[in-house]
Parts: C-alpha cells; sequence; structure tokens
C-alpha cells in the first residue's frame, strides 16, 4: 500500500516513545521505507537497537556523527521525506519546533523538510493544556502542521486525563490516509454536522433520537483524508472523532443552529449528517418534575430548521448536501426535503431496514443529486458510502 513512500519518524522524550516500535512495525507491514530520528531524550526511553531493526534502517540521533560523508544527513533525510511524522511529540520539541529551534538532528531536519509534517503530542495532561504547549500547538496548526491528537485515560504517571498518544493503528491511518489518498479537497472547508441532539426537558430528563453520529463520523473521515480542512459539529456521542478535524461538541438543535450558521459562511461543502430534533419542550423546567397522580402533557415548540436557514444564506459555489432518515416513502420524502431546502444533494436511506441505518455500521442509501440525476446503492459499510457520496460531491 505505501510501497514506494518514505515516512521519516521524528522520535522524542515522551515515555510513550515504546510506542514508537509498534507505528514503525505498522508503516513497515503496509512496506513503507521508515527512516527514524531520535533525540538524546528519546534514546533513554527506548533503545535506538529496536527502531534500527524494526526499520530496517541506521538510526540518526547525531548531527556530528561519524563517519562523516559529503551527504549531509538532515538534508538528505528531509528531502526523501513524503510524509515527517514526529511521534511521540514531547512538550519540549513542540515548543523548539514552534520557536524555529533547530540545535538537534530531529529539530534541523524538519526545519529543511518541505514534506507534510504530522506530529502525534503525548505528555501530562497539565504539561498538555499548559497555555504555552496550547499556544506552540496552536501557531504550528495556524502554518499547517497536522496534529494527531491525543486521547484521554490513565496516563503514565498515574494522572488521568488527555494526553495519551493516540493509538498507533490512529496515526498509522492518518499518515497513510493523507499518502495515498488523492488531496482533492485540499484547501476547501468542509462543515459536517453528526449525531442527534438532545432537548432538555428538566435537569434529568431530555428528548433525543436513536442516531449513533457513525455517518457523519465516517463523512469526517472521508472529508479529512481528502486532505480538506473539516470542521464537525457534533450532537452528544459515544465514538471518537475522526483524527485531524476540529470537532465543536454542541447538544441541542438551538446550540448546533448557532455554530453551523456561524461556521458556514467561509464554508465550501455543508453536509448535515446530524438528526436535529424538530422539536423541544417549550419550557425547560430548572428543577426535576415531580410525578403525580394526573397525566402529564408536554408541550413542544419547533426547533429551527437549520438546512433551510443555511440555504436562505446560501453563497454561490458553497454545495449543500442533506441527508434523509425516513421510514416509509423515502424517495418522495427526500425529493421534497431536497426542492424546499434547496439541496445540491440528499442522501436517503430508509432506517426501519434491518442491517442499515441508526446505530449500525451500513448503510443501504438513494442519492438524489441536482439535476434530477439518482442512484440507487447497495447495503455497504457508512465509509464506502461516504467515499461514494465525496465523489458526488466532487462533481458538483
Ligand atoms: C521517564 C520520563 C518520561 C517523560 N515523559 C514525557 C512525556 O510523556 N511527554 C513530555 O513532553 N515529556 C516527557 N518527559 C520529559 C522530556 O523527556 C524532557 O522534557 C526532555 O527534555 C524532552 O527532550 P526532547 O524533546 O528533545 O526529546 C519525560 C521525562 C522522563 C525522565
Amino acid at each position: 500500500m505505501l510501497k514506494g513512500k518514505t515516512v521519516v519518524i521524528g522520535v522524542s522524550g515522551s515515555i510513550a516513545a515504546y510506542k514508537a516500535a509498534e507505528i514503525i512495525s505498522l508503516l513497515k507491514k503496509l512496506n513503507a521505507e521508515v527512516k527514524v530520528i531520535m533525540t538524546k531524550s528519546s534514546t533513554r526511553l527506548i533503545g535506538e537497537c529496536t527502531l534500527q531493526t524494526l526499520s530496517n534502517n541506521p538510526v540518526y540521533t547525531d548531527m556530528f556523527s561519524e563517519p562523516f560523508r559529503w551527504e549531509i544527513d538532515h538534508i538528505s533525510l528531509a528531502k526523501s521525506a513524503d510524509v515527517f511524522l514526529i511521534a511521540p511529540a514531547s512538550a519540549n520539541i513542540i515548543g523548539k519546533i514552534a520557536s524555529g529551534i533547530a540545535d538537534d538532528m530531529l529539530t534541523t531536519t524538519v526545519m529543511a523538510t518541505e514534506a507534510k509534517i504530522f506530529i502525534a503530542p503525548a505528555m501530562n495532561s497539565k504539561m498538555y493544556l499548559n497555555p504555552i504547549v496550547q499556544k506552540n500547538m496552536e501557531f504550528l496548526k495556524s502554518i499547517d502542521y497536522k496534529f494527531i491528537e491525543p486521547g484521554s485515560g490513565i496516563l503514565a504517571c498515574g494522572d488521568e486525563g488527555i494526553g495519551k498518544l493516540a493509538s498507533p493503528q490512529d496515526i498509522v491511518d492518518v499518515v497513510a490516509g493523507y499518502l495515498t489518498s488523492k488531496q482533492t479537497l485540499k484547501g476547501k472547508k468542509v462543515l459536517l454536522t453528526a449525531g442527534p441532539t438532545i432537548e432538555s426537558i428538566d435537569p434529568v430528563r431530555y428528548i433525543t433520537n436513536h442516531s449513533s453520529g457513525k455517518m457523519g463520523y465516517a463523512m469526517a473521515r472521508e472529508a479529512v483524508s481528502r486532505g480538506a480542512d473539516v470542521t464537525l459539529v457534533s450532537g452528544p456521542v459515544d465514538i471518537d472523532p475522526p483524527k485531524g478535524c476540529n470537532v465543536i461538541r454542541v447538544k441541542s438543535a438551538v446550540e448546533m443552529n448557532e455554530i453551523v450558521l456561524r461556521e458556514s459562511e467561509d464554508s465550501n461543502i455543508i453536509v448535515k449528517s446530524a438528526a436535529v430534533s424538530d422539536y423541544r419542550p417549550k419550557i425547560t423546567h430548572d428543577q426535576k418534575i415531580k410525578k403525580s397522580n394526573d397525566d402529564f402533557v408536554l408541550e413542544l415548540e419547533r426547533n429551527p430548521d437549520i438546512l433551510k436557514n443555511l440555504s436562505k444564506i446560501k453563497k454561490s459555489g458553497q454545495v449543500l448536501v442533506g441527508f434523509a432518515a425516513e421510514t416509509e416513502n423515502l424517495i418522495a420524502n427526500a425529493k421534497s426535503k431536497m426542492e424546499e431546502k434547496q439541496l445540491d444533494m440528499i442522501v436517503a436511506n430508509d432506517v426501519s431496514l434491518k442491517h442499515s441505518g441508526f446505530k449500525s455500521d451500513k448503510n443501504k442509501a438513494v442519492i438524489l443529486i441536482r439535476g434530477g440525476e439518482k442512484k440507487e446503492l447497495e447495503l455497504m459499510t457508512k465509509q464506502e458510502l461516504s467515499r461514494i457520496v465525496f465523489d458526488e460531491i466532487e462533481k458538483l
């Protein structure tokens, strides 16, 4: 899969340095050429010999190491990289790169490379949330360094929180995705919504629906792999967001409406796959409603129609795509939604089918496209469906 591609991997002094071994091993299994640079600190945490053996290449640690050759290692390494991955990345290495420091083999090679740089941070949560580290990361993101965000959990130091290195498989998926994808959406901003909304009745009860967010998250993953700048506005779901996108979490339809309208301003492609509640309780009680012997009537009022609001402010050249989850009259309902909301495309799926729709990893959909074209698709994974939907979006 990655034959002919070179990944230069920089390993820095994080306790997660041992995970570099698995990252290298996974990259080699995909037939990538892997070249390793280690910082001095990282050599105290994992042996050079391990990474040398796994990568089948010499490991670089010292800019002035013997034997000295006419070829300058940091320049030739920098040139050879199709992708430069720093995993794990310490707070120190992030700070040095953000400050333009080039005082060892890793930072000097980073400075010299023109390859895409991915950084997978790993550190104690206090370090990760330190405003200096945050500012350094913000700056690097602003000059198009890609971050493979860490996860949360119990850290090596015993603390619990954010800072855990992303899983080796996730890291390799992002790198492999970048190396194999067509990068056809590079420079485009894609705004996606996913998951359900929840509408509070009182502090303990709410109205929601069965949406798992899997379809929207698969769409986000596909957009990231095509090189887009992706913003995912997500209702409450239990799945991890795809690496490499900006996630904004919301609860209610009103919140989602506000964020989506704001983010839509400079978006080229807007895909609404969230299952937004049409109604919300007219009154949200501050205290838990006590049961009584009488029946209880819950009065509902309309939520904002986000797609309709988007269609009113749609700019020329923007592509607006909706999803329709139906249990009957699939095509007729999807068609009228498409017309009413002036969509360029609608992906309709019958959520009453077995093995398809809400919570499932698969979906059976019909795509209706502006101009009247209709594509009836087989049952397939949501990831495969995302690929087809984005192929159609690109045609628009
Ligand atoms: C056992 C041990 C574990 C460490 N783990 C981390 C870590 O996970 N993340 C981090 O940013 N720094 C960690 N540090 C601190 C760094 O190693 C230290 O800041 C060092 O200067 C980093 O150098 P480098 O960025 O050149 O590799 C650790 C230090 C030790 C002794």
